[in-house]
């Protein structure tokens, strides 16, 4: 199990202090999916990035099977089995896609190729090219779900899979995160998609760095398809409690 206990992160800016996550407090199970979700800038990359090891929480703890990983870097997270695919991945000049599969697992040619192909794209196209800016965004933003998919960590990690995947590749994406989920693994997919939020086991949905709700798909889809009809979701959610108090 993956627990995230009694977390905080506060940022200082100039004497400023922002408070980028608010005690969040989560289990993730083996063998489940979950969804992350909840409006720009609500902290679900914060959460990534702090299970992943980018982000150091000013409070709480990460605790893995039963240890204590909350001092761990990012290069000690991956070795103990947690990967994740960047919202915004970078773009590494002088790298070839095929270097990055190989760093991401020493695999063969044929399962460096099948990463690609799982995710649409076409081997002998992709494989030497540059992971510099000649790669469009939704090319860089595959080959970052390919090398999660060629790493194949327990805890993965997806922040916006979808973000730049056109409409015809999308419905292959959602396959591919659902059918290489397995029952040793936990999937955590921050998202916005329906299609996404329809397919996991447990929904989290977040605001001003806070859960506000989290549960069963079943419990929390319902809410959101409500919350989503809402004329007057400003004035509830800024009072920071989602559309319980609706006037409606
Ligand atoms: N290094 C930083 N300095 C200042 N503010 C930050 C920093 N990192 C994150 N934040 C702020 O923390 C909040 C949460 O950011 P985060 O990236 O986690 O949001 P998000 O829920 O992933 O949003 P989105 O849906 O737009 O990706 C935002 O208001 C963001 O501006
Ligand atoms: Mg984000």
């Amino acid at each position: 199990m993956l627990i995230l206990e009694n977390m905080n992160l506060v940022l200082e800016e100039e004497r400023k202090r922002i408070q980028i996550l608010d005690n969040i407090d989560l289990q993730f199970e083996w063998g489940k999916m979950y969804a992350l979700t909840g409006p720009n800038g609500s902290g679900k990359s914060s959460v990534a990035r702090v299970i992943m090891g980018i982000m150091k929480p000013t409070k709480g703890r990460v605790i893995l099977d039963g240890e204590d990983i909350t001092s761990l870097g990012i290069t000690e997270r991956a070795e103990k089995g947690i990967g994740y695919a960047f919202q915004h991945p970078a773009r590494f000049k002088g790298l070839r896609v095929v270097d990055l599969l190989e760093i991401a697992m020493k695999l063969s040619e044929k399962a460096e190729c099948q990463c690609l192909r799982q995710i649409g794209l076409c081997p002998d196209q992709y494989l030497e090219r540059e992971l510099d800016n000649s790669l469009s965004g939704g090319e860089i933003k595959r080959i970052e779900i390919a090398t999660l998919l060629a790493q194949d960590p327990k805890v993965r990690l997806f922040d916006e899979p979808e973000a730049g995947i056109d409409l015809w590749s999308f419905e292959q994406l959602v396959d591919i995160l659902g059918s290489s989920h397995t029952s040793d693994s936990i999937t955590i997919i921050i998202s916005h998609q329906e299609k996404i939020l329809e397919m996991v086991d447990e929904i989290i949905v977040m605001e001003g760095g806070k859960i506000t709700m989290k549960g069963s798909r079943e419990d929390i889809w319902p809410q959101i398809q409500e919350s989503a009809r809402c004329i007057c979701r400003q004035t509830c959610s800024k009072e920071g409690e989602i559309y319980a108090d609706c006037p409606r």
